[in-house]
């Protein structure tokens, strides 16, 4: 058992050194301040650092066939009042009644071993003691004090302008990665004085009328994009719109056509490049590595900014606080959430030293961001990654994953493409690998399959995404590998390849 206890140093500094001056108390003890009324940002406790280890000859644990009666039963009942389901559960209406750490179980009493992490959320596993802890602490203590500053709050700021990279240090909190999306195009045009933005095709930044409008449309999205919206394409290693004579990637022809777009199809008056870092929707699309550093040097040629959507890249899912990182560009304003608060709902819009004053000219605050439940699992999730070396994890986990699945390409041909980086994964299922057809039926079955088997993950169509926990070890990262394996080789027999 390896205890790990709070306090982290930083927080104490915070609380010792900086409270104490503020209020003219320095004389007074430090243990006066700790146990006064909830000045301590999160309660002390002590956990073995392997809590969310398991047995693998007893996960994945299925008693009966998913989804089971209890299951169908408690969906069809929620399912007359609640509509709008998506299409994930659609297909596999499964009614979890709890989780712990990489596993989940449902309301048939079967055990899963969780490869999607909530949606690309929970990182750290379900429930992990100092995240639980951390929000219970604060329901009991204070749920909602508007955008006042509260003791929680403020070493979540300060926490985050520490371990986001360069001058991102203007932070303002949100609740839900739509709503820091919206902050972050608002600050944008406030910083500019322009309105209009550039997303690329296929990206996914939410279902607000301005975060619909910088992702691809479909009928379901409503009437029209926003005006002042406009999709370029994406630079996709396995599909290049834009290639050289050897068949590689072409990242300047790209650029040169956004330059072409901007003079013939846009007032020129561009805000920013609204784009996510890998598309985790569209099916972990990974950038070549010289596209971000490209459009960096683009945009500061033009003086349009650079807006990161990380809600779902960020946070330690890729092995950086940043999935920016990996490219060594720093964008102008990234938004954070899904492993921010490890599923509880904190999400934030975080803009650079220069341009975060335009917070204060766009009346950024709302009724939940920023609450201290909030801030305690954002704050217990960044301390946990530090203490458990989380990022490191995830490198290392992603350099097992990009082995593993290599191999799988190789044995199956129905796969056509491998992809990611630290616990973000994609697997494109094509007919033929000559022509690369998607291929959805072969997806879904997979999908099925393996969760059936007992693996409880994320689909999109022809490309299986995959979103482990960066608690997982190798041993329960290659069970779910092979799980996968074994599913997309029997789908190969039943479709006769
Ligand atoms: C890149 C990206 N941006 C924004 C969002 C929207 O976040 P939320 O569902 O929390 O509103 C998502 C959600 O999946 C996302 O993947």
């Amino acid at each position: 058992m390896r205890p790990c206890r709070r306090p982290s140093r930083r927080v104490v500094d915070i609380l010792t050194g900086e409270l104490i001056r503020a209020g003219g108390k320095g004389s007074e003890p430090m243990s006066e301040l700790m146990t006064g009324a909830g000045t301590w940002p999160l309660p002390e406790i002590s956990y073995d650092r392997d809590w969310c280890r398991i047995d693998l000859e007893t996960v994945p644990n299925m008693v009966t066939k998913p989804p089971g009666p209890r299951s169908r039963e408690m969906h069809a009942r929620a399912a007359e009042v609640m509509k709008g389901y998506s299409g994930q559960v659609r297909l596999f209406p499964v009614c979890f009644e709890s989780g712990r750490g990489v596993t989940l179980r449902d309301v048939d009493g079967n055990t899963y071993l969780d490869f999607s992490s909530g949606i690309y959320v929970t990182g750290l596993g379900h429930c992990h003691p100092k995240v639980s802890e951390a929000v219970a602490h604060w329901a009991k203590r204070l749920m909602n004090a508007h955008d006042f500053t509260t003791p929680v709050k403020m070493a979540l700021l300060e926490k985050t302008a520490q371990i986001l990279p360069g001058d991102l240090n203007g932070v303002q909190l949100y609740d839900s990665g739509t709503t820091a999306v919206e902050a972050g195009l608002r600050l944008c045009r406030g910083a500019t004085g322009r309105s209009e933005f550039i997303s690329c095709y296929m990206d996914f930044h939410g279902k607000s009328l301005g975060s619909i409008s910088c992702a691809r449309m479909t009928r379901m999205s409503g009437s029209t994009r926003m005006p002042g919206f406009y999709m370029v394409p994406r630079p996709d290693v396995y599909h290049p719109l834009w290639a050289r004579d050897d068949g590689s990637l072409d990242t300047e022809r790209y650029l040169a056509f956004y330059e072409q777009f901007i003079d013939e199809a846009t007032t020129g008056q561009i805000a920013a490049f609204v784009l996510e870092p890998i598309q985790g929707w569209a099916g972990t699309i990974m950038p070549p590595d010289d596209f971000f550093p490209k459009l960096r040097r683009f945009c500061d040629e033009r003086g349009i900014l650079l807006l990161a959507d990380e809600v779902l890249t960020g946070m330690g899912r890729t092995g950086k606080w940043l999935c920016m990182e990996h490219w060594g560009v720093l964008p102008d304003a990234v938004t954070i959430g899904k492993g921010f608060g490890n599923g509880f709902p904190v999400t934030a819009c975080v803009a650079r030293e220069g341009i975060k004053e335009t917070f204060t000219r766009i009346s950024a605050s709302t009724s939940y961001g920023g609450n201290p439940m909030a801030c305690a699992a954002a704050l217990a999730s960044i301390e946990v990654i530090e203490e458990e070396g989380l990022l490191g994890n995830a490198l290392m986990l992603g350099r097992y994953f990009t082995r593993r699945m290599a191999k799988m390409q190789e044995a199956h041909p129905i796969i056509g493409h491998v992809r990611g980086l630290g616990c973000l994964l994609g697997i494109e299922l094509v007919k033929h690998r000559a022509s690369k057809e998607p291929f959805e039926e072969a997806g879904r079955m997979v999908y099925v399959k393996a969760f059936e088997k007992g693996l409880a993950w994320i689909p999109a169509g022809h490309i299986l995404r995959m979103s482990p926990p960066i608690v997982m070890n190798e041993a329960e990262a290659a069970k779910g590998m092979d799980i996968i394996d074994e599913a997309i080789g029997e789908t190969e027999r039943e479709l006769g390849y």
